[in-house]
């Protein structure tokens, strides 16, 4: 098996500056399983092809997740309070104990539709305040319209709470980059991580007092009333949809006006009604593979892709190279806007599949829509800037310029 020492897979500049796809494409083809290690002792197997990270969600008995999803981001459950009481990093039975009432209050058909209906909205606000001629930062003034709408309704918040709680997840996901933290990280992660969970708590604390339970916290907090959960793991798991929604939708979408930018002819056909939006939608969720992979620790051997991974291994499962496989998809290093029977795998799998999908894929399709539909189009004037983090794949900065749509060849 291939061994890498110092791997550039756990260099957030190596993912900002340099071409992991083309890193990831050579691991697929010669070293599908291989092992990583870091000068300080920390060592991970990475997954590249798409079978084999499919098995490895799916086995989520032997591959734990209660030891931390993001290589340095949590770490043993004795060490990390989180464990076994955040969705995120919880196994079975804890697990599927939390996440039947997030699902039912937060993730019902008419939340969805409420979801839909702010998004949507907020979307049209965003882009109805720009003139031809504007020059911004798309991702810091469109794409958290996104996400807002979200945390609107889950957590029947207003727009400017929305705003601050946006502000700290943030801070949280991007603090090893200094677009967003300056020159002390931890420091501004751990001060992030408390602003949010002071937010999120004082929510429930007023829900307990009102009885309100028509928003996904409310509901949660009339299950700490009720004694089924406790106020911790309400508390726990609001921050966990909150990071979940903030800090990849608006991520997507700066992605998807790059993507758009690069390839006209593609987005043409949605802009012409030749693709539908949703077929259009799961293609720009493989392209960008926000959420660039996730980890699990082996509890006993485990054999995959053709090789035993000890127990008490920790294994990575890279989305952005199984969406980029081969076997699976048809020119994958292509942006094909109607591929078919797209089998994108951006949200993962098996029981932590994404709780967020649905809301996820709705944004990403309203933004794509109110986009194909407005009068005007972003062009990208500057260059990007990519987040420096080697778990989300997202731009810091994307400068565009605001143009009639037929500037762009409409
Ligand atoms: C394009 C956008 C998104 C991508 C690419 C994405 C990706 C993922 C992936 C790959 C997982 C699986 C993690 C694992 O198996 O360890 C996950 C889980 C999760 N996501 Fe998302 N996500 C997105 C949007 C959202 C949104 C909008 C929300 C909330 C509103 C959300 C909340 C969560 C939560 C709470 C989990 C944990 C689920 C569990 O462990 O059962 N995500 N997401």
């Amino acid at each position: 098996m291939l061994v890498v020492e110092d791997s550039p897979l756990y260099s957030a500049r190596f993912f900002a500056e340099d071409d992991p796809y083309a890193y990831l494409a050579d691991l697929r083809e010669n070293a599908p399983v291989s092992l990583h290690r870091r000068s300080d002792g920390y060592a991970f197997y990475a997954l590249t092809r798409y079978a084999d990270v499919y098995t490895a969600y799916v086995d989520h008995v032997r591959l734990s997740s209660a030891y931390g999803t993001m290589v340095d981001g949590s770490y043993r459950p004795e060490k990390d309070s989180a464990s076994g009481r955040m969705l995120i990093v919880a196994d079975e039975p804890a697990h599927g104990i939390i996440k039947k009432p997030i699902k039912t209050s937060g993730f019902s058909r008419a939340m969805l539709a409420r979801i839909g209906e702010t998004v949507r909205r907020n979307i049209r606000d965003a882009l109805g305040q720009l003139s031809v001629g504007d020059r911004l930062d798309f991702s810091t003034v469109v794409a958290p319209a996104l996400p807002k709408g979200v945390l609107e309704v889950l957590f029947g918040i207003g727009p400017d709470d929305a705003t601050t709680l946006l502000d700290h997840t943030r801070v949280m996901i991007g603090y090893r980059d200094q677009a967003y933290v300056g020159d002390s990280p931890l420091d501004s992660l751990v001060d992030a991580q408390l602003d949010v969970l002071d937010f999120i708590d004082d929510l429930i604390g007023q829900r307990l007092r009102t009885g309100d339970d028509q928003d996904m916290i409310g509901f949660l907090a009339q299950c700490v009333a009720s004694g089924q959960l406790t106020r911790d793991v309400a508390l726990l798991n609001g921050l966990n949809v909150a990071v979940g929604g903030n800090e990849t939708t608006p991520h997507t979408a700066s992605l998807c006006v790059s993507t758009i930018h690069d390839e006209p002819a593609q987005w043409r056909k949605l802009v012409d009604g030749n693709v539908s939006s949703d077929v259009a939608t799961n293609e720009f969720l493989r392209w960008t593979s926000t959420n660039s992979y996730v980890q699990r620790l082996t509890v006993s051997d485990v054999e995959i892709g053709g090789y035993t991974i000890p127990a008490d291994s920790f294994v990575t499962l890279w989305n952005m190279s199984a969406n980029r496989d081969s076997t699976v998809f048809d020119n994958p290093d292509s942006f094909i806007i109607d591929r078919p029977d797209n089998k994108q795998i951006a949200f993962g799998a098996g029981v932590h599949r994404c709780i967020g999908a649905p809301a996820a894929t709705l944004e990403i399709q309203m933004f794509l829509e109110e986009l194909a539909a407005w009068d005007k189009a972003f062009t990208v004037v500057g260059t990007p800037q990519r987040l420096h983090s080697n778990f989300m794949l997202g731009l810091t900065e994307l400068p565009v310029e605001v143009v009639k749509a037929r500037d762009l060849g409409a």
